[in-house]
């Protein structure tokens, strides 16, 4: 048995005694670039990591849900028929809305003892809810006897993790972090077409590592800022559908068009388009490169992508901004850029793999030096997604 599953079960029989049924694990993401594309129908390409969720459970028939977070040392109980999106959502949301999504396509669970233990840090842009919700839908799905990936497929997983956050905890999030979170495959980025989600799985070359450094700036994509993004970007689109009819989405969108509705549209609808269709660019782009193993270009693409979410999108913050700018100074650093929604959060470093340990040492000094504060900075693994077994003999 995995090691992971050796642990959920451990866990399991210390909160609530006696044996777990089954054990699910989900990785968290890492974006290497398409940031804030996804709910614009584009491409984005990121991979499952090795911080991952592992979750453990035992069905019981009398509909009750009682779920605990080895994380915060609280427990939530809930009837499964009665599940209704709350009015707030905290941590009870996400642990509930994949039941909730489960029922509404028609696989309720019949009751379960559940443990959650999430090592996916929570808000720092790596996906920790996308991490919990996908285990979940997995570990329910096995619960409620549907075999996962037989009956339920990993992007059908992706699927109803996503439908948890969006109709349960109300947040209008795309579908690449529980895409990622779902189908990743060890060693792999996926290139992701956000349209139709089919993905392509693009080995890491390697000679490069992936490094993610902490800000310690804490974020929410539940917070106003993610959502106002997508009101601007609406407010922009109504104006280029009513000149291009045929331009369904953004993502449809080309600069020449947008360009030539500048004058009609606000400034700032402009500018979060303008992110949205070049973003959409270097994000093919950086798939050839990251093919070639064209470090100058994948450099050059990096650096344009943060340079775009910062001034365009808005959604770097100073800490960010620090944490690029010192990183692209240091030997073996192929690029770097913000990672996931932004406003604090991590960033992505592409790194020479021989170059990684002292990498991580000098960028963290370099962080503490500039802002006072100390920060994590650590090499990632591209990791398998969702995986479900059995824990019954
Ligand atoms: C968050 C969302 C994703 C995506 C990113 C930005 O991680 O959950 O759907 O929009 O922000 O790229």
């Amino acid at each position: 048995m995995a090691t992971w599953a050796e642990r959920a079960a451990r866990e399991f029989t210390d909160a609530f005694g006696g044996d777990a049924a089954w054990a699910a694990d989900a990785g968290g993401r890492v974006n290497l670039i398409g940031e804030h594309t996804d709910y614009h129908e584009g491409f984005v390409f990121p991979a499952a990591i090795d911080l991952r969720t592992r979750v453990a459970g035992r069905p019981r028939a009398d509909g009750v849900l009682r779920i605990r977070s080895l994380n915060l040392s609280e427990e939530v109980e809930a009837v499964v028929a009665d599940l209704v999106p709350p009015p707030v959502a905290d941590w009870r949301a996400y642990v509930l809305g994949p039941f909730w999504a489960l029922r509404e396509a028609g696989i309720a669970v019949p009751g379960a003892d559940i443990v959650v233990h999430g090592g996916v840090p929570f808000g720092g842009g790596l996906s920790s809810s996308a991490s919990i919700e996908v285990a979940l839908v997995a570990l329910g799905a096995a619960m409620a006897g549907r075999s996962v990936p037989e009956d339920i497929d990993a992007p059908e997983v992706a699927r109803l993790a996503r439908r948890a956050e969006n109709g349960f905890c109300k947040v209008p999030c795309g579908a690449m972090d529980q895409m990622a979170s779902a189908c990743g495959k060890a060693g792999h980025a996926l290139l992701l077409d956000c349209r139709t989600l089919a993905f392509e799985t693009v080995p890491m070359p390697d000679a490069w590592v992936l490094v993610v450094a902490d800000s310690g700036v804490r974020h929410a994509v539940a917070g106003p800022e993610y959502a106002n993004r997508q009101k601007e970007c609406a407010q922009g689109m109504a104006i280029v559908r009513a000149a291009f009819p045929e331009v369904a989405m953004a993502r449809d969108l080309t600069m020449e068009r947008l360009d030539g509705l500048k004058g009609r549209m606000p400034e700032v609808s402009y500018r979060r388009l303008r992110h949205v269709v070049t973003e959409d660019e270097r994000c093919l782009a950086a798939r050839e490169a990251l093919s070639r193993g064209d470090g100058a270009a994948l450099g050059r693409l990096l650096a344009g992508s943060h340079e775009s979410l910062a001034r365009d999108y808005e959604v770097s913050c100073a800490e960010l901004d620090i944490l690029v700018a010192s990183a692209v100074g240091i030997r073996g650093c192929v690029g770097a850029r913000l990672t996931g929604a932004g406003f604090g959060g991590n960033t992505v470093n592409v790194v020479e793999a021989a170059e990684a340990d002292r990498f991580c040492e000098v960028l963290a000094r370099a962080y503490l030096d500039r802002t006072g504060h100390p920060t994590t900075v650590r090499v990632v693994r591209p990791s398998a997604g969702v995986s479900v077994t059995s824990l019954r003999p």
